[in-house]
C-alpha cells in the first residue's frame, strides 16, 4: 500500500471507529493493518475475582469464549450450532454463571455466619427450569403472581421457601398461597391486611408475614435520594405513621405471624450506601417497636436491585461486596439498639440471571439511510426484549458467527415489529453484516423473556440452558398453533 493511501485508509478507519475508546481504536487499526486478526478484547467477567468491573469495549460474560471457527461459545457450546438446532430468536442461559452469582450471595452470608435467605426474584425470568436451578443452589424464591407461584410449584420448588409479593394480590392468589403453605407473604397495603386476616381466620391457618415499608431511600444506578415521604405505589411509608399503623394491626394477630419487614429501594444499584441507609432506617424502627411493645423482629428483607454490567458504563460490585456492607450496617444498628440480629433476606433478580442470558437472532434485511445510519433487521425485537423501547436500555452485541472478523461498520439493530421505536441496539460496531449472520445480544437474561409479548402475533422464542458442553431446551418455541389456541370463533351476528 502506498503511504498516501495508507494514511487515507488510516484516517477513514479512525473516523469510522471514533466512538471506540482510544486504546481500542489502536487495537482495531492494528488489526486492520496487519491482516484482520482477532479484534475482540476478551475480558470475561468474574465478579468473584475482579469485583464485577467489566472490560472496556468487548466484554464476554461467564463461560463465553470464541472457538477455532471464530464462533461465540457459551458453556462450551457453539452458539452457531445452537442457532441451527433450535432456531432463532433463542435465549441461551449460561447455567454456570447463574450458579456463580447465586453462590456469591449465599456463600458470603455463610462466611459471615449470618442467618439469611437469598430469594431469587423470579419476575426477572420465570420458568420451571430456572426454579429448579434455584433449588439446586439452595435459594428461596420470590413470586409476584399466582402464575409465578404456580410455575414454581410445578417445578417442585419447596413451598416453604417461596415468598409472595405484590401490591394487589387477589383473593384467589392468597388462597393459592395458603393452600400451598408457602413460606411467607409480604404484605403491601391496608386492604391486604384486612383480606389476610379474614382469610387466615376463616381457614384457621397460620401464615408467616412480613410487611413492606418504603424507607424514604430511592436508589437507581449510582445515585440515591432520601425523601421524607416516598411516592411509591408499594408498601407502607415509614415516616408518616402508616408503617406504625400496619405494625399495630399485625402485631399479635392470632393467625398472621409477623416476622419482620421488607423494603426494596430500586434497581441497577452500583453502590452499597443506599442499602446501608435503608437497613439503618428499618432496623431503627424495629428497635423502636421492640422498646414500646416487646415485639422482636426476626427477619429484615432488603430486597433486590444489585446492578449488573450491560455496557462499559455499568460498574457493578461483586455480590460479596453488597452482602458484606449490608451485614455491617445491620449489625451496627442492631448492636447500637441492643436488639438481636435479625435474619437478613435479599431478593436478587437481575444480578442472578441478567448476564447469564444471551439472545441469538438471525440477521435479515438491511437499509442504508445515506449519511444517517445503516440498519440491520433481526428476526425478533421488542417482543422478546422490550427494555430498549421501554427504558432506553442499552445493550452490547456481536456477530456470533464472525467473532474474529474486524469491526467494519456501525449499525442500528432494528427489530421486526411494526413500531419505529423497535430498535434493540443503536450504533453497534460489527463486522460487515450479511443475511443469515447470527447476532448475539448480551446480558438479556433478566426482564427479557419474562416481559416477552405476542405483539404482532409473533411467537415467543425458545430458551436453552447450557453447561459443561451440554445444552438443554427448557422452554419450547411457541408455534403458530399456540398463538391461536385461546381464540374462539365468532358466533355473534350469525343470523
Ligand atoms: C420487591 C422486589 N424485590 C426484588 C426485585 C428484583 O430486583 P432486581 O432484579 O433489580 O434485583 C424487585 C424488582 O422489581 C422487586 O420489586
Amino acid at each position: 500500500m502506498k503511504f498516501e493511501s495508507l494514511l487515507a485508509y488510516t484516517v477513514s478507519r479512525l473516523f469510522s471507529l471514533y466512538k471506540n475508546k482510544s486504546g481500542y481504536i489502536i487495537k482495531q487499526l492494528l488489526a486492520q493493518l496487519v491482516g484482520y486478526d482477532t479484534v475482540w478484547n476478551i475480558e470475561n467477567s468474574d465478579h468473584s475475582k475482579n469485583g464485577g468491573l467489566g472490560g472496556n469495549d468487548m466484554h464476554l460474560y461467564g463461560t463465553q469464549s470464541i472457538n477455532e471457527l471464530g464462533h461465540l461459545t457459551i458453556g462450551g457450546v457453539d452458539t452457531v450450532e445452537l442457532g441451527k438446532q433450535y432456531g432463532t430468536p433463542l435465549f441461551v442461559y449460561d447455567l454456570a454463571l447463574f450458579r456463580e452469582r447465586a453462590r456469591g450471595f449465599v456463600d458470603t452470608f455463610k462466611k459471615e455466619g449470618v442467618k439469611a435467605q437469598v430469594a431469587y426474584a423470579s419476575k426477572a425470568f420465570s420458568s420451571v427450569a430456572i426454579y429448579q436451578a434455584a433449588a439446586q443452589e439452595g435459594l428461596s424464591v420470590d413470586v409476584v403472581s399466582g402464575g409465578e407461584l404456580y410455575t414454581a410449584l410445578k417445578a417442585g420448588f419447596p413451598s416453604a421457601k417461596i415468598h409472595f409479593h405484590g401490591n394487589n394480590k387477589s383473593i384467589e392468589e392468597i388462597e393459592q398461597a395458603f393452600d400451598s403453605k408457602i413460606g411467607c407473604i409480604v404484605i403491601d397495603n391496608f386492604y391486604e391486611i384486612e383480606l389476610l386476616k379474614e382469610i387466615s381466620a376463616k381457614r384457621k391457618q397460620k401464615m408467616d408475614v412480613l410487611f413492606r415499608v418504603t424507607p424514604g431511600v430511592e436508589a437507581h444506578t449510582h445515585d440515591f435520594i432520601t425523601t421524607g415521604q416516598a411516592d411509591s405505589k408499594f408498601g407502607f411509608d415509614l415516616s408518616n405513621g402508616q408503617a406504625d399503623e400496619a405494625f399495630r394491626l399485625l402485631f399479635e394477630d392470632e393467625y398472621l405471624q409477623l416476622k419482620g419487614m421488607h423494603c426494596h429501594i430500586g434497581s441497577q444499584i452500583f453502590e452499597t450506601e443506599a442499602f446501608s441507609l435503608a437497613a439503618k432506617k428499618v432496623v431503627d424502627k424495629m428497635a423502636e417497636w421492640q422498646q414500646s411493645t416487646g415485639f422482636k423482629a426476626t427477619v429484615l428483607n432488603l430486597g433486590g436491585g444489585f446492578g449488573i454490567r450491560y455496557t462499559a458504563e455499568d460498574t457493578p460490585l461483586a455480590p460479596a461486596v453488597y452482602v458484606d456492607d449490608m451485614i455491617k450496617a445491620v449489625k451496627k444498628e442492631a448492636e447500637q439498639f441492643g436488639i438481636e440480629l435479625p435474619e437478613v433476606w435479599i431478593e436478587p433478580g437481575r444480578s442472578l440471571v441478567g448476564d447469564a442470558g444471551t439472545t441469538l437472532y438471525t440477521v435479515g434485511s438491511s437499509k442504508v439511510v445515506p449519511d444517517v445510519r445503516n440498519y440491520i433487521a433481526i428476526d425478533g425485537g421488542m417482543s422478546d426484549n422490550i427494555r430498549p423501547a421501554l427504558y432506553e436500555a442499552k445493550y452490547e452485541g456481536a456477530l456470533a458467527n464472525k467473532m474474529n472478523a474486524p469491526l467494519e461498520e456501525t449499525y442500528t439493530v432494528a427489530g421486526k415489529l411494526c413500531e419505529s421505536g423497535d430498535k434493540i441496539i443503536e450504533d453497534l460496531q460489527l463486522p460487515k453484516a450479511e443475511v443469515g449472520d447470527l447476532l448475539a445480544t448480551f446480558c438479556t437474561g433478566a426482564y427479557g423473556y419474562s416481559m416477552a409479548s405476542n405483539y404482532n402475533r409473533i411467537a415467543r422464542p425458545a430458551v436453552v440452558f447450557v453447561e459443561d458442553g451440554k445444552h438443554q431446551l427448557v422452554v419450547k418455541r411457541e408455534t403458530l398453533e399456540d398463538l391461536v389456541k385461546l381464540d374462539l370463533p365468532l358466533t355473534l351476528g350469525e343470523g
